[in-house]
């Protein structure tokens, strides 16, 4: 199953994405998570220290150079299947696994913004996603999640078409849910109807009646171990409410699945 995780700046993609790792290498699936934003956060949010953070992809310009710009043009289908395994790190599990069960493992792969990276463009980089995703669709029977980038950008560069699934994240905002409808919009001319919507940070009321806006809705509310933790600590996992998160994050698999 490889999902991917989108919606505005700022509304809680990468603290979801985070959640739903942990919840599925503790029901027993390896998971390989991406983070596909520029902002390198997924693994503080897993709780990985700086210093263990894997190394961009986009900083190896060797391989960027050596798989991209092979024999002088940008090869749009770079041959990258050793690239997860090359340059993943592995990130512990952070709440004990579910009673009975065998937990999985996570691996945290980083992208990293390419415009610098081999005299590349952001084509460069949505390249190196694209070719990676389809090689990790045909691989493997492992969990992918995918935090990308916010805005509309990537899927506007067909980039999750590979994906099975689309995690729409929103805050209840009307600029929030905006977005979200553009992303559910741009999502389903890729052909990617698999999709659902989580309004996080939820206190109620009902969400504007946006078209494209995902039918399967999912509420988090407001997290008061998190809102206290974030002060100093950008781990998301281990709270005081995880047991809720983990019903929640349950569900959401299941209406992917
Ligand atoms: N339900 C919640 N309750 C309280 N705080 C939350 C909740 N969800 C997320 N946060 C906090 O909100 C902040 C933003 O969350 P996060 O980084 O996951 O958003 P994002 O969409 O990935 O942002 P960006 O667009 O910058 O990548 C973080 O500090 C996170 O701890
Ligand atoms: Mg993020």
């Amino acid at each position: 199953m490889m999902l991917a995780f989108a919606g505005k700046g700022g509304v809680g993609k990468t603290s979801v994405t985070s959640w739903m790792a942990d919840w599925l290498a503790r029901s027993g699936h390896n998971v390989w998570m991406i983070d596909a934003d520029t902002a390198l956060s997924l693994g503080q949010a897993s709780g990985l220290a700086p210093e263990l953070l894997p190394q961009p992809v986009s900083s190896r310009t060797d391989l960027v150079r050596e798989r991209i710009h092979a024999e002088g043009f940008i090869n749009l289908n770079p041959d990258v299947g050793d690239l997860p395994r090359e340059l993943a790190v592995e990130v512990p599990l952070h709440e004990e696994p579910f009673p009975g069960v065998v937990p999985g493992w996570k691996r945290l792969l980083v992208m990293g913004g390419l415009s610098n990276a081999g005299g590349g463009c952001a084509c460069d980089a949505n390249a190196l996603l694209k070719a990676l995703l389809a090689s990790m669709v045909m691989d493997s029977q492992d969990c992918v999640l995918v935090d990308l980038e916010s805005g509309v950008e990537h899927l506007g560069r067909g980039t999750a078409m590979h994906v099975d699934g689309l995690v729409v994240v929103t805050e209840p905002s009307m600029r929030s849910f905006s977005t979200a409808s553009e992303v559910g919009r741009m999502a389903s001319e890729l052909g990617l109807d698999r999709q659902v919507l989580v309004i996080n940070r939820y206190m109620g009321g009902d969400p504007p009646e946006l078209e494209h806006l995902p039918d399967r809705r999912f509420t988090i509310p407001v997290l008061g171990g998190l809102v206290q933790r974030q002060m100093t600590d950008g781990n998301v996992l281990n709270l005081p409410e995880s047991v809720e998160l983990d019903a929640i994050m349950e569900r959401i698999v299941a209406a992917l699945s």
